[in-house]
Parts: C-alpha cells; structure tokens; sequence
C-alpha cells in the first residue's frame, strides 16, 4: 500500500514538475532567468565549497532552485590538490573500455556517484566521450575507443550507474574535439557522413541507452561554425534527432563568445559563467536578438534538472573509501590487456624479482588536468611485490626510490614560477642504468620487470618524440634487460602504464611478455601484481589499434604532431580520412598493424560454437557459446563486426556492432552470450539524399574479440 502511494506520487511528480517547471518561467524577472542560466562567479560560491570545484548553478530560492555543484572529472571526483579532503582514483576511461565489459563502467559510475553524495556533487563532468580519432590526443586518455558502439555503450553503463543515484552525468565534449592544441578555436573539418556515423553514432547510442542528464558543448568550431553557437547542432541534431532532453551547458569557455548565439543555439547553461554574460542576455531579449522562448526553454531545463538531482548537504552520505578502492581495482584488472606472453606468465609465487623502471616504484594513477583525482593513496607494483612475498632486488629499489625523490624535487625547483603545474605535474624522465649494473641484477634474480610510463594532460597533445616514441633511454633499458636476462636463461615482462598507445613494433619483440594496465587508478600497482600472477586472468581487449608507424595512421599527416604551428592542424583541421577511423581504416585498406582493435590475450583458451543469427526487420539477434577450453579460469570478451553487401555506398570492411563478455568460467564451462543489433545500426549516412540508408542484399557477421581473426562466421539478408 505504502509502495503504491509512494509511486503514484512518483508518477504524479514526474508529470506535474516538467509543467510546473514551465509555469515557473512565466513568474520570473528577465534579471533572474539570465541568472539561472549564468554560473555563479568563484568568488560568490557559498561556503564551504571545496576550491576543485570547477562550476555551480545559481540559487534562485524563490522558485525552489538550489545552487547545483560541479564536479570534475572522467578518472573520479576532483578535488583541491591542497586540501584534505579525498577521493578515489579509477582507472582511465580507455582502460574501463578495455574491459568490454559495461557492467564495469556502471559500476565505476555507481562508486563515484556515491562518492558525489558524499561531496555534495550534484553533476559530474563525465563521462569523456569523444572518439579516439589520434593517440597522440593529450586528452584521449579520458576517453573509450576510437570506435563509436563501444564508447557509446560504455559511457551508458558509467552514465547509468551514475544517475540512479542522483547524481547528473554530462557526457563531453560535443563535438568533434579531438585534439587539444588550439583546442578553444580550431576549426574542424568534417564530411557530414563522418560526423554522423563516428563521431554523433556514439552520442546517439549513450542517448538512447541511459538518457543522461546533462551535456557540454566543446570549445571547437566544426566546418566553420563555433560549436556552442551552431543551432543546427545543438538544437536540430543534438536535441532534435539524437533525442537528447537535458541540460547543455558550455565548455568553460573563457574565450569571448557570442552570448546571444550561445542561448540560442540550444545551451543552457553558460559555464563558468561570467557576470557580463547576464547582461549580454538581458540586452539580447530587450533588443529582440534572443527570443525570450529561447531563455525560457534554457530555464525550465535547468529548473527539471535541478527536480532530478538529488540535493544534500555535504557529509550527508558517509565516503567508504576502501569500498570503492575495491572497484578501482577489479576495473583496473578487467581493463587490462595482455598484449603478449612467451610462456612467462603467470608468475610462479615467491621467488625474486628486479623491478626497472620509474613506474614500478612511482605508478602514474591517471592523467592530469581536470582528471586529476586526489587519491589517499597510489598503490605501487614494488609494493605489491613485496606484500605478495617476491623479494625484489634491493639495489635497484633504492636507486630507483632516489631517483624518483631527487628528480620529484628537481622537477618542482625548475618550474618553479612557469605555472606549469596548474594543469599537471611534469613527469619524471627514465633513469639511464648502465648494461654493467644491470648485468649484475640479471644474476641475482629470477626474472625482471620494467614498467614504461606516460602521462597526459588536457591542453596539450602528445609529442612523437620521447612520447608515441620511446626515448633512447627508455629502448636501450629495454633491450639491455632482455640481453642481460636472456643470457643468464631468465625472462622480462614489459609493464605499460601508458595513458594512450605508444610505438611498440619496434621493440615488442624483445620481451617474453607485455601487459598494458593502462593508467589503473590508485590500485594499479596490486591490479598489476594479481594479474602478473595470474590470480585474475587478464580478459581486457584494445579498443584502439596500434599501428606499426605513427605515419600508418589515417589522421596522421592531419593532427599536430610536430607541435603548435599556424595553418593546417592549428587553425584548422580536415578530418580526410573521414569514416576510415581507426580499425576501419587499418583493416580495409589491409595495413598491418602492431596490435589491432580487439586484441589481447588470456592464460586460458576458449571456443566458440552455435552461432545462432536471426535477422528481422527491425534487429538482428545474434548468439553465440563460448567454452572455457583451457586449465584455468577466465573470461572472453566477444565482438559482432558485420561487413556489409558490396555495391552502393563504400563501407568500411567490417565494423563493431554488438559486444559481449561472459563471467568466469572455470575450465570446460560454456556460457551462451545473447546480442542484438538494432537495424539502424546497419545503415550509413548518404550526403547526397541526406538519408541514413540501409544496403540490400547479404551480410557477413564475424564473432571474435580481434578484428582481424575471426573465430566464426555467418550470413543473414537485408
Ligand atoms: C574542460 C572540461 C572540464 C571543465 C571544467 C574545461 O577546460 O575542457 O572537460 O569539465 O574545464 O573543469
């Protein structure tokens, strides 16, 4: 009985507020509709706010409206980097991606919402959802794949874990910014075709799938256009055919906009919000050059918003740090990829171990920026280690823990005055160790590990050299350890705590085994050590490709990789490779790569069997067993990649279009994975008729993780 009160007053809410949030507006003064769309100045926000608080909404009492708060980021909740207060560091959003696994985005998402409770934190500026289009991308740390179905799906699983706790996610940035240099004012240029099938599909699908709640506009123009003013965008297409029905509010757009335009174009929200925006505003509406339906629209949205989320004071929901240090951790291991593994791995228990390189005894948690997360704590590989009963050598422990004090010191002396912390903490360069030294190490322990490390930070992109590239220092401390421990009989695995992909042909040959863990969050160093020793088989697969040459890249010659320079990649960019992103590049001009899309391996084997295909004419249904075929327990994540009938249109040779991934599964055990893909899915854009438009005749689908090996095939009609 009492459930059933409780939901119709639900039910009656749900009705009732749209409505009464609309009456609302028509009793309001222009002075407090300009406020209601205008974030509160830094210096007006209401103590106490902690200071890594980005934005808050205005608090309009009169109508019921509180003061919402803002909270970074993609990797957890940002906070002041002085204060005391904390929160947990979760792997990168390329590594939860790497998962396959949405339930493991959700529960990331369900963690930090519980965390935004605690912080007062009425929207998070997450998920991070622009398509991976170049590694070198300062900021594609904070993103899924260079494929839009997955990062769709994923930021569905994260924005849905979120939001039923009340807590409002705002998928970023919309759209097309996929570089950070000239990241404010660089026009884009892309073909209508690209822009709908990669670069909204995967916007469309998070829409559809979880309805969040808010959204950023992004700082770029697109084909000559600034984003936040272009109404078409934002309005027609965002609104109109994706379906969106929240909030939209700007990037923080200190750069001077067209404040009328920016209305009007369907945001509503101006962040961080500047007192001379509400004037623009009000001056807009009084001349007639913003309809004032525009700012009723804006308002009432933020008003509907502010009836969804769920507001409590600071402190009202308890922080269980160690819970969701937990979470952390079991992403950072499903997120994992084992990219390689000449019969080294698993580790045997005990014994001795030399552990090189800086990241092993100083772990880069995650990238920096507005992702960075103050964490009580960044487990370390060495430790790790050390608890779990290898004994490490203790030379380089020592030499290594020196190192990192000096150079930590070094490197805050020399910026000292350059601001370059604001953003992000300069990263420590590799120790150059001499083959002699490392020679006497090789003798004395039973294998070697050597972890690389990369950071990234937003407003920046990666470098080619000493960056996609390693540096000298970085290849020859590669090769040196494999020598010194191959001539005594012994193995190396390679360690990658890397933000985004670097250059691995060159060198992945030398070791017996490479793990990529990705940036794993505050738990990467015992996430790394379960997985070393197989007490979690990894079950991770790429989401981006990684080629052989930075120069194979469809985007390579149209991206800033020499640097900031005027003209072409600075002031503009031409996204020429328009659909062919990534693996649908690579595989059907059929260039090979270091590791493709959907790779990585596992300490077990499986086979698949009974694929069953069902096409109708609104989905195809799609199933399939997957058995355990090896000696120990593990998961697989599978992919559904569909080429389509040649004739008409050109189409990428395969692309992704349903994934899956089983539990557990001890050895001999099958599970039947169920997917289905909805026949939109199957159609391309033709700029020509402006029509999504659906090929007849017979499709292929391919079942397997790895784009490029297929375990089973079938064939359905259109
Ligand atoms: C970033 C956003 C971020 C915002 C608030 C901007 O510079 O691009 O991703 O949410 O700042 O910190």
């Amino acid at each position: 009985m009492v459930k059933r009160v409780f939901l119709t007053v639900v039910c009656l809410l749900t009705v009732l507020l749209p409505a009464v949030a609309q009456s609302y507006t028509g009793t309001m003064t222009l002075e407090e509709k300009s406020s209601c769309v205008v974030g509160l100045r830094r210096k007006d926000f209401p103590a106490p706010t902690n200071n890594g608080i980005p934005g808050r909404t205005a608090h309009l009492p009169a109508y019921g409206i509180p003061s919402l708060v803002m909270a970074d980021g993609t990797s957890g909740i940002r906070l002041s980097r002085k204060g005391e207060e904390r929160s947990t560091a979760f792997p990168s959003s390329t590594s939860i991606a790497s998962s396959w696994d949405q339930a493991i985005a959700r529960e990331v998402g369900d963690a930090v919402g519980r965390e935004a409770l605690h912080y007062g934190v009425n929207i998070m500026l997450a998920p991070g959802m622009n398509i991976i289009r170049n590694p070198l991308c300062g900021r594609s740390f904070e993103y899924y794949s260079e494929d839009p179905l997955m990062s769709g799906k994923m930021a569905a699983g994260y924005v849905n874990g979120l939001q039923q706790l009340g807590v409002a996610a705002c998928i970023k940035h919309f759209i097309c910014n996929n570089q950070e240099t000239n990241r404010t004012h660089v026009d884009t240029r892309v073909s209508e075709r690209a822009l709908r099938e990669i670069y909204l599909r995967g916007y469309q699908i998070c829409i559809s799938d979880s309805d969040p709640w808010a959204a950023m506009s992004s700082y770029n123009s697109l084909n000559g256009i600034p984003v936040q003013e272009n109404r078409r965008l934002l309005t027609d297409i965002l609104r109109g055919e994706l379906g969106f029905g929240g909030v939209l509010m700007t990037d923080w757009g200190l750069v001077p906009h067209n404040t009328v335009a920016q209305i009007h174009a369907g945001n509503d929200l101006l962040m961080p919000g500047l007192p001379e925006q509400k004037e623009q505003i009000k001056d807009g509406v009084r001349n007639g050059l913003l309809p004032e339906e525009d700012l009723d629209a804006a308002c009432s949205r933020v008003m509907k918003l502010s009836n969804k989320c769920r507001i409590l004071p600071s402190g009202t929901v308890g922080l269980d740090l160690q819970a969701d240090a937990l979470v952390s951790r079991k992403a950072a291991c499903e997120g994992a990829v084992l990219l390689r593994n000449e019969g080294m791995l698993p580790l045997a228990e005990g014994g001795s171990a030399a552990l090189f390189g800086v990241r092993s005894y100083d772990l880069i948690p995650t990238g920096d920026g507005c992702a960075y997360v103050p964490c009580a704590y960044v487990s370390q590989i060495s430790e790790a280690f050390k608890s779990g009963g290898v004994q490490i050598d203790r030379q380089l422990e020592e030499l290594y823990l020196k190192y990192v004090d000096f150079a930590d010191a070094d490197m805050e002396y020399n910026e000292k005055g350059k601001n370059r912390l604001a953003l992000g903490k300069p990263v420590i360069p590799e120790l150059d160790i001499t083959r002699s030294f490392i020679g006497k190490v090789a003798k004395k322990n039973d294998y070697a590990v050597v972890t690389l490390g990369r950071s990234s930070v937003e407003g920046t992109d990666r470098r080619l050299k000493d960056d996609f590239s390693l540096s000298e220092i970085e290849k020859n401390l590669i090769k040196n350890v494999c020598e010194a421990f191959h001539a005594e009989g012994k193995k190396v695995v390679v360690v990658m705590n890397t933000a985004d992909v670097v250059e691995m042909a060159s060198w992945k040959d030398l070791p017996d085994a490479i793990l990529n863990i990705w940036l794993p969050g505050q738990e990467g160093g015992a996430a790394a050590y379960e997985l070393l020793l197989g007490q979690v088989s990894p079950s991770g697969r790429m989401t981006v490709s990684i080629p052989v040459d930075y120069f194979d890249l469809p985007s390579a010659m149209v991206f800033p990789y020499d640097g900031p320079s005027e003209g072409g990649n600075y002031d503009y960019t031409d996204y020429s490779e328009s659909i062919y992103v990534g693996y649908r590049y690579f595989s059907t001009k059929d260039i090979r790569v270091c590791y493709p899309f959907g790779y990585g391996l596992s300490y077990t084997s499986f086979d698949y069997s009974a694929l069953k295909v069902k096409a109708s004419k609104s989905k195809v249904s799609v199933s399939v067993t997957v058995t355990n075929s090896g000696l120990t327990e593990g998961k697989e994540a599978v992919g559904i990649y569909v080429s389509a009938p040649s004739g008409g249109m050109d189409k990428p040779s395969e692309e992704l279009k349903a994934f899956a991934k089983t539990g557990t599964l001890a050895p001999g055990q099958s599970e039947t994975l169920r997917m289905e893909i909805p026949a939109s899915y199957l159609a391309s854009f033709n700029e020509k008729t402006g029509r999504w438009e659906t090929a007849r005749g017979q499709y292929i689908l391919k079942v397997g993780a790895d784009v490029t090996n297929p375990r089973l095939t079938a064939k359905f009609k259109k």
